[in-house]
């Protein structure tokens, strides 16, 4: 069965709305665990925080805590910066995902331009390898962005999904097709197939044509319709359409 990898940097960005100004204050809400436990609970597989540079969500010690208590593997998305490289290397994360932090290393499409950015992301995947750590790229669905990352060592692939949920339902066939080819040859390359971004309910059953699917990883819709049935329905809810 395709595994399912719950983004909760939301639950962070609305604790950080109010308490901001306040870390750690006995009274903060919601709680990043609690949050993290319910999606464990309800049958999720990996848990995914993105530490960032500016830290407008996920805070330093919501990774320490998160990796000390989750008993599912905890997956760190990250930019290529060296601050943020330092921390994963410390905190020894079971999975990494390179993602563009800054313009420069984002593709027209948004996933990380891998292709130019060859030698910074080699250092960066044999450091975190070297820790234990294994290393996916978050890449758009194309031929070269795919080979380059099997050239420079990617464990797996995260295929970006944002152009396909984007698309109007007359794009919609080509995209998936993208994803598709992409799935294949990174299959063939040896790399480990994820996928994500503005997966939701409606879009995610054609997703399942991609070869060799191993992982998806979502977040927004799932904890905007926790909104409305709380967080562990939301995460069984998405297990029970991917598996029928
Ligand atoms: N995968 C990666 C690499 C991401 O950066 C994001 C967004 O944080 C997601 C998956 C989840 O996307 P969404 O929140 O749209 O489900």
């Amino acid at each position: 069965m395709v595994k399912l990898g719950v983004n909760i940097d939301h639950v962070a960005t609305l604790r950080q709305a109010r308490y901001a100004r306040m870390p750690g204050a006995h009274n903060e809400e919601p709680c990043l665990l609690t949050a993290a436990r319910e999606c464990e609970a309800a049958g999720a597989h990996s848990i995914t925080l993105h530490l960032r540079e500016d830290r407008r969500h996920i805070q330093d010690r919501d990774i320490h805590l998160l990796r000390r208590e989750l008993k599912v593997p905890l997956n760190l998305e990250m930019g290529n910066a060296p601050e943020i490289v330092e921390i994963a290397c410390g905190v020894r994360p079971a999975y990494a995902c390179l993602v563009p932090e800054n313009r420069e290393e984002i593709t027209t499409e948004g996933g990380l331009d891998v292709v130019s950015h060859r030698e910074a992301i080699t250092a960066t995947t044999r450091r975190l390898q070297a820790t234990g750590t294994r290393v996916s790229m978050f890449i758009d669905p194309l031929p070269e962005q795919v080979q380059a990352a099997a050239d420079l060592g990617a464990d797996m692939i995260e295929l970006h999904t944002g152009a396909y949920a984007n698309a109007s339902p007359h794009d919609r066939a080509e995209e998936l097709h993208r994803l598709i080819s992409a799935g294949r040859q990174g299959h063939t390359l040896g790399l480990q197939i994820n996928a994500g971004h503005g997966i939701t309910i409606a879009n995610l059953p054609p997703l399942k044509a991609i070869p060799h699917l191993a992982e998806l990883n979502i977040g927004h819709h799932l904890i905007s319709r926790a909104l409305f049935t709380g967080l562990r329905a939301a995460v069984a809810e998405m297990l029970a359409v991917m598996r029928t």
